[in-house]
């Protein structure tokens, strides 16, 4: 079975971190994030997998090449400009031939891609859905379904008064090559707009598979601080023995390559510092990512926050909760941004 990651999308709320890596190719844990579904897919033996691209697609390309490296095939489908996601795997449907694995390329999950399969194909579906249980709908796709599995409605963005339940659209499907016909070609189309009420319109086998383990979209400032915290937790990251003379670590951090704290700094909270990043002197720390390359001077004070690449902060900066700081950001002394 081949899988399609849709990747073309701008990462509009996670400016200004998306402005030159596309979404996909951030970091989690100092790893593109791409590389934890591609892991996903291998584990269940998926190898050829088709790139849906768009924005900044030669990043993509000059990451992976082939992906022999990664140990996967890789197809290329590159939109002109956006298609959305309906005209990106209308666009991926030349490489396909049989049942198609898709994935949102900004979600997180354990989904038992196999258990998907099999349910999928116990139900005769035409198309299966992945749903997840949420306490916020109105920032996702919602999904009702009937107790057989069916659905029976789908909503993407509804407002709070159009809540009726909890499960929405996770970002995994199973199509039949079929459904790739039902989406017209070289225009944009979203699948969460167009094709899920066209499949309800026209009674089509259309499934949803419910997924109950850790699950995120990391497409938001929050929620990618958000997936650095649970899986530091999740899997139990160890702060590194060689953190620095005199730093006090109250928390877990992890470094990349080359990383050097001064003394006195204050590490709380879940903490990524990148390859190459420099911490001065009597500084603090708290549930922040720092990408490659960052420096920060003596005193700085940066809370919940994310610095992008190659970044320098002058001392005695003070980054408050909330802020995103583009790559290559110089911050002068004594700033409180
Ligand atoms: N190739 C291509 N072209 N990819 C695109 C395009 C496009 O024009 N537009 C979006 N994508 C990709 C994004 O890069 C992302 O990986 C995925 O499609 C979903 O787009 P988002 O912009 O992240 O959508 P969302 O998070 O608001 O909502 C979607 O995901 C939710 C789950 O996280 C919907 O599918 C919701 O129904 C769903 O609940
Ligand atoms: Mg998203």
């Amino acid at each position: 079975m081949k899988a399609i990651i849709l990747i073309g999308g701008l990462g509009t709320r996670l400016r200004p971190l998306t402005c030159g890596t596309p979404k996909p190719l951030l970091p989690v844990l100092n790893k593109p994030f791409i590389l934890y579904q591609i892991e996903l897919l291998k584990k269940y033996g998926i190898n050829e997998i088709v790139f849906c691209l768009a924005y900044l697609s030669e990043e993509f390309k000059r990451f992976f090449g082939t992906g022999k490296k990664y140990g996967i095939k890789i197809h290329y489908a590159i939109e002109k400009s956006p298609l959305g996601t309906g005209g990106a795997i209308r666009n991926a449907a030349k490489f396909i031939d049989s049942s198609a694995l898709i994935m949102n390329g900004d979600v997180f999950s354990y989904v038992n891609l196999k258990d998907l399969v099999n349910f999928h194909k116990r139900n005769n579906a035409k198309a299966t859905i992945t749903l997840v249980k949420v306490p916020d709908p109105c920032h996702y796709g919602l999904v009702e379904t009937a107790s057989d599995g069916r659905i029976k409605r789908f909503l993407e963005k509804p407002s709070v008064d159009e809540i009726t339940c909890d499960t929405i659209n996770a970002g995994v499907y199973l199509f039949e090559p079929e459904i790739f016909d039902k989406i017209p070609g070289d225009t944009v189309y979203s699948v969460e707009r167009g094709l899920f009420p066209k499949l309800l319109e026209e009674k089509s086998r259309f499934y949803a598979y419910i997924y109950s383990d850790y699950w995120i979209d990391i497409g938001t400032t929050e929620k990618y601080l958000k997936v650095h915290r649970d899986l530091m937790e999740r899997f139990a990251l160890k702060t590194p023995d060689k953190i620095g003379k005199g730093v006090e670590v109250n928390g877990r951090v992890i470094t990349g390559k080359n990383v050097k704290i001064g003394s006195f700094t204050r590490i709380s909270g879940f903490v990524c510092l990148g390859d190459n990043v420099r911490v001065g002197k009597g500084c603090s720390l708290s549930d922040c990512v720092v990408r490659n390359g960052s420096r920060i001077s003596d005193n700085c004070d940066v809370k919940t926050a994310l610095i992008g690449q190659g970044c320098v902060i002058e001392n005695n900066v003070t980054i408050n909760p909330g802020c995103a700081i583009g790559d290559g950001t110089v911050i002068r002394k004594y700033s409180k941004v």
